[in-house]
């Protein structure tokens, strides 16, 4: 079966083919990076009109490329949430308006269970039952992962996201948004070992995060030095990025080890993050311990995720849907019982 997935939560619009029997036919993306640089984040408002823009054209391009007919869709993906309220209902609104106009089912999908999900599409695909580290703009959860639909959490952030505190220590080095890429890139040509800054709850004997303390930690650096020199800002992001990478690793292994687990899957938008993958990717080769990550493109939002995890989810089908629904604020845990039977187990 033929699924379209439809990823509007955020900042970027994404579409693509997922076929049951011949996997990902291909996904096209529509940043809106240079659209909210200006304003230092992401302006809800504008984000909703972007998609509004792009979801179309960006779908008719995509079938173009894979040569397939929208009526060839047997079941419409889109993400349900969490996400921006309006944004969300771009997505939403158009799912459900293919679904009507080719008498299909639509089925809503958590966007976290996109992202948990994503590293399955890489090969070799990790088997279940693994730890999953979710690092995204809004998350930062370990989670046991026994199955699809069968999550259980066994920490998260107490305070700012991976992501965020990624975003909020670029801007107190004077990077601009999409801050998280800009500070790797940036930490790329600094000295880790100039400034020791805080490893947040490294020892507090739970797999819980805390990364507020972190930023603050930068700033008071940053306004000692003032005024910052291209030195000190590689060397602050350095710093920062060692700090975060090395709670990030040490709880991941503190996971598997609590779970009597050797498999670990990293999704979200920090998994992109080079410096913390060849860090887990060493750490886990030392110890015989496996570590997987979603194709690179595909750790940020995308359409692909929202696909496949309809059809790990729906692959047989789904009930058709009359209107739409959106949640802006949704706990994976409240969306995910298990499906009645999933293609990969
Ligand atoms: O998963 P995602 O695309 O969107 C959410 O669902 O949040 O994640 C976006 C987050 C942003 O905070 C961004 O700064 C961060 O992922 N990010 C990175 C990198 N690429 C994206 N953080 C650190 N290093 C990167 N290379
Ligand atoms: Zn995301």
């Amino acid at each position: 079966m033929l699924i379209l997935g439809i990823e509007t939560s955020c900042d970027e619009t994404g579409v693509a083919l997922y076929d049951t029997g011949a996997g990902l036919l291909g996904d096209a993306l529509h940043s809106q990076v240079n659209l909210h640089a200006a304003y230092g984040g992401v302006v809800p408002e504008l984000a909703s009109r972007d998609h509004v823009q792009r979801l179309l054209p960006l779908l008719r391009d995509l079938l173009e490329r894979t040569g397939r007919r929208i009526d060839e869709v047997g079941l419409v993906a889109y993400t349900q949430g969490p996400g921006l309220g309006g944004a969300l209902l771009v997505g939403a609104a158009v799912a459900a308006g293919i679904g009507l106009a080719l008498g299909r089912p639509v089925v809503g999908i958590h966007h976290l269970e996109g992202h948990l999900l994503s590293p399955l599409l890489a090969d070799p695909r990790p088997e279940f039952p693994f730890v999953a580290l979710l690092v995204s703009g809004g998350h930062t959860q370990l989670m046991r992962v026994d199955g699809v639909g069968r999550y259980r959490l066994l920490g998260e952030t107490q305070d700012d996201a991976a992501g965020e505190a990624f975003d909020k220590t670029a801007t107190v080095l004077g990077l601009g948004y999409p801050g998280g890429p800009a500070l790797a890139r940036l930490a790329e040509g600094g000295d880790a070992a100039r400034f020791r800054f805080p490893r947040p709850m490294l020892a507090s004997g739970d797999l819980d995060f805390s990364f507020s303390g972190l930023k603050t930690a930068v700033l008071t650096r940053a306004r000692a030095l003032e005024p910052l020199d291209g030195t000190a800002r590689a060397d602050l992001a350095a710093g920062f990025q060692a700090a975060i990478v090395d709670v990030l690793a040490a709880k991941c292994g503190a996971a598997l080890e609590r779970e009597g687990l050797d498999r670990l899957v990293v999704a979200g938008g920090v998994g992109a993050n080079a410096a913390l993958r060849a860090r887990l990717a060493s750490d886990m080769a030392e110890r015989g311990r496996a570590v997987y990550f979603p194709p690179l493109r595909l750790c940020t939002d995308n359409g692909a995720m929202i696909a496949f995890a309809a059809a790990l989810r729906h692959g047989g089908g789904g009930e058709p849907v009359e209107g739409f629904a959106i949640r802006p604020r949704w706990e994976l845990a409240e969306a995910a019982p298990p499906p009645q039977s999933t293609p990969l187990r």
